[in-house]
């Protein structure tokens, strides 16, 4: 099987834990396109009730397509769950989002749910955070000045640029720095120094929030609790 097919597999499972009625979060990425073609086809054929807020315009136009309710975060009530995906999760499920620069997004969505799951292929299930760089949002004004501060505590940051070689913009046209400094030992000392840096809006360190992992394996979908 390809990667497609397994978060693909992943994304149908996830989509079981949609109950009629329900406020719902959804990510942003290519296991959340599956994520939402599944739901979109629950809800067509049991007819449920579920209301959605989507973390980037993407997932919101996919939605809205598919015949989903989505409403804006700021006339929601809490969220009753939120599905996503994920760069890197570790055994502890914490991990590492924003590789489709939607992280800031998706962070304040998660943290507005009861319930968060993650969705993933076999492959990004890790030991230890870190081969993926750790992806944070900047804004432009004093950028090269945060630049600079991560250069000097080695955490080797490097703008994300697009195929024309401009730096990526964000859903709130910030920069992209993704961080390439391999292992995080320590993810929450790691996420309390950056939380710390002005001009950092927001770190792909996804810490304590999830309970929750469906993941695509060759071997077939697996829950983890
Ligand atoms: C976007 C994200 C995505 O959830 C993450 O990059 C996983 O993407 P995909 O499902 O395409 O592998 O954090 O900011």
């Amino acid at each position: 099987m390809d990667t497609n097919q397994l978060k693909k597999a992943a994304a149908e499972k996830a989509a079981e834990f949609v109950e009629d009625g329900m406020m719902l979060g959804l990510g942003t990425g290519s296991t959340v396109f599956y994520l939402v073609e599944a739901i979109a086809k629950h809800v067509r054929e049991e007819h449920l009730q579920i209301t959605g807020v989507a973390t980037s315009s993407r997932t919101a136009q996919q939605a809205t397509s598919l015949g989903i309710k989505m409403i804006d975060i700021n006339d929601a009530p809490t969220l009753d769950l939120t599905i996503d995906g994920a760069d890197e999760i570790d055994q502890n499920f914490q991990g590492i989002k924003g590789g489709g620069a939607a992280h800031l997004l998706e962070k304040i969505v998660a943290i507005n749910s009861k319930r968060n799951i993650w969705i993933v292929d076999e492959s990004k299930l890790v030991e230890h955070l870190g081969a993926f760089p750790l992806p944070l949002e900047v804004i432009p004004f004093g950028c090269d000045k945060v630049f600079q501060r991560l250069t000097a505590e080695n955490l080797q940051p490097k703008y994300r640029l697009d195929d024309k070689g401009e730096r990526v913009r964000t859903h709130n046209k910030n920069f992209v720095i993704d961080l390439h400094a391999g292992t995080i030992a320590h993810p929450h000392l790691l996420a309390d120094w950056l939380d710390h840096q002005t001009g950092i809006v927001e770190h792909g360190l996804f810490l304590d929030l999830v309970n929750t992992v469906v993941v695509g394996k060759e071997s077939g979908v697996e829950v983890l609790q």
